[in-house]
């Protein structure tokens, strides 16, 4: 528990008008109602044993599909001016399935509140798979249907939430759904992910939105030391974790050396490189912290809950004297400001208005000083950022309720709002007043 000083105290600089204030959730990790769609990838996965950590699976989750009145309740009272959700495909693909986002769109707007539903966070249908290259067309057809039903009243979309962590946690290292432990046989799921987003963005305007983005997660690489082959590996892993994902959509480019090795031939891969590449309307980051690397150390490593087999060709190093969330990541706000000065420098004039898309860490209890702590420092390290001359549009909490946090389980809380999840409870935290009051005055 932090203490009082650790408490803010300075007044929080002013943010420009029409900034948009915001919380984040997925579909799989809060509606539960498992009954009511299709499998997804993530109901196998849970299935087998020792995949999740408390042995807990997602069918019932927050049971946000009954209970989305009272959400969006929580929303409407918290102030913010948007909220990002997303939509379950197994559930479109079910009978009756559109219609929930129907009602969530319909309620959330009648709230006064902006949706901004993603349209993939890692439920993909059973039975389809990243990598093979028809799921991105089959993607592509699935979010014209979507974008049909609710273009309507959803001016903001987001393609996919982080391909990268979907690419490395569920097809390479296989502590994620699918499951797969591919290393780097995993990089046709990121190149058919990334081509998926682009025939998304065309599918969206095709349905006449005007106001599309993705969520990549990204963080600043620091190497172990300023040994050569230290600063090597750094690099390789911010080509991995970063680079891979960012440069093809917001330059439609790969770094040098990773075409090569995408599927398809160099035609093809420039080909789809043109539709990867489609020029977005703004550019949402996930941020969480930094993360130090060094030369492989011939051993496998533990780090956040993973396990890093040896003969991956880095090592992820603890970064010390931080403090550490429940999860074991550190708490590192200027970090925020680093990555975002250093995207306006990577990318120029590519890049687009930046939206921080999910920003949040794991604490236990009501009274969570640690998560105002956190979220305090980050919006500030944020706000640096702007004054830097990054255009920042929006910030949005990682999250609006606690819930189930994949291979964590619930073991995991980095919501605003606790549950209950025998009761199913919903009680505010004292973030939530924090961030509420952080709103009022933003504007
Ligand atoms: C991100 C995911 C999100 C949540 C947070 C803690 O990587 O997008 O679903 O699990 O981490």
């Amino acid at each position: 528990m932090a203490t009082d000083d650790a408490m803010p105290a300075r007044p929080m600089p002013r943010f420009p008008d029409g900034f948009l204030w915001g919380v984040s959730t997925s579909a799989h990790q809060i509606e539960g109602a498992a009954g009511l769609r299709g499998p997804s990838v993530w109901d196998a996965f849970t299935a087998g044993p020792g995949r999740v950590k408390d042995g807990s699976t997602a069918d019932v989750a927050c049971d946000h599909y009954h209970r989305y009145r009272e959400d969006v309740a929580l929303l409407a009272d918290l102030g913010v001016d948007a909220y990002r959700f997303s939509v379950s495909w197994p559930r479109v693909d079910s009978p009756g399935g559109l219609d929930f986002y129907d009602r969530l769109v319909d309620e959330v707007c009648a709230a006064g509140v902006r949706p901004v539903p993603t349209l993939f966070h890692w439920d993909l249908p059973a039975g389809l798979d990243w990598l093979e290259r028809d799921t991105a067309a089959r993607f592509a057809e699935y979010v014209s249907v979507v974008a049909g039903r609710l273009g309507d009243r959803v001016g903001k979309w987001i393609t996919l939430n982080e391909p990268a962590e979907h690419t490395l946690l569920g097809h390479a290292l296989g502590v994620h759904a699918p499951g797969r432990k591919l290393l780097f046989d995993a990089l046709p799921a990121a190149h058919h992910q990334l081509l998926a987003h682009g025939l998304a963005v065309r599918a969206l305007r095709a349905a006449g939105a005007t106001d599309v983005g993705i969520a990549n997660s990204h963080g600043p690489t620091w190497p172990a030391s300023g040994d050569p082959a230290d600063r090597e590996a750094a690099e390789f892993y911010d080509l991995l974790l970063n680079r891979m994902f960012a440069d093809p959509v917001l330059t439609g480019r790969y770094p040098e050396g990773v075409g090569e090795l995408m599927p398809g031939s160099p035609g093809e891969v420039a080909a789809d490189l043109e539709i990867i590449g489609e020029p977005l309307d703004w550019y949402g980051v996930n941020y969480y912290a930094p993360t130090r690397v060094g030369a492989p150390q011939g051993a496998e490593i533990e780090f956040g809950g993973v396990t890093l087999p040896a003969e991956l060709p880095f090592s992820v190093r603890e970064i010390e004297g931080r403090p550490l969330t429940d999860f074991g990541w550190p708490v590192v706000p200027e970090g925020l400001t680093e990555l975002l000065t250093g995207f306006r420098d990577r990318y120029g004039d590519r890049l687009p208005p930046v939206v921080i898309t999910e920003n949040g860490c794991s604490y236990e209890g009501l009274d969570d000083r640690d998560r105002i702590a956190y979220l305090d420092g980050h919006v500030r390290a944020l706000h640096r950022a702007m004054e830097a001359g990054v255009d920042v549009r929006g910030y949005f909490v990682w999250s609006l309720l606690d819930n189930f946090e994949w291979a964590e389980g619930y073991a995991r809380r980095f919501g605003l709002v606790h549950v209950d999840f025998t009761t199913l409870e919903r009680t505010p935290k004292a973030s939530y007043g924090w961030f509420r009051d952080l709103v009022r005055h933003g504007r």
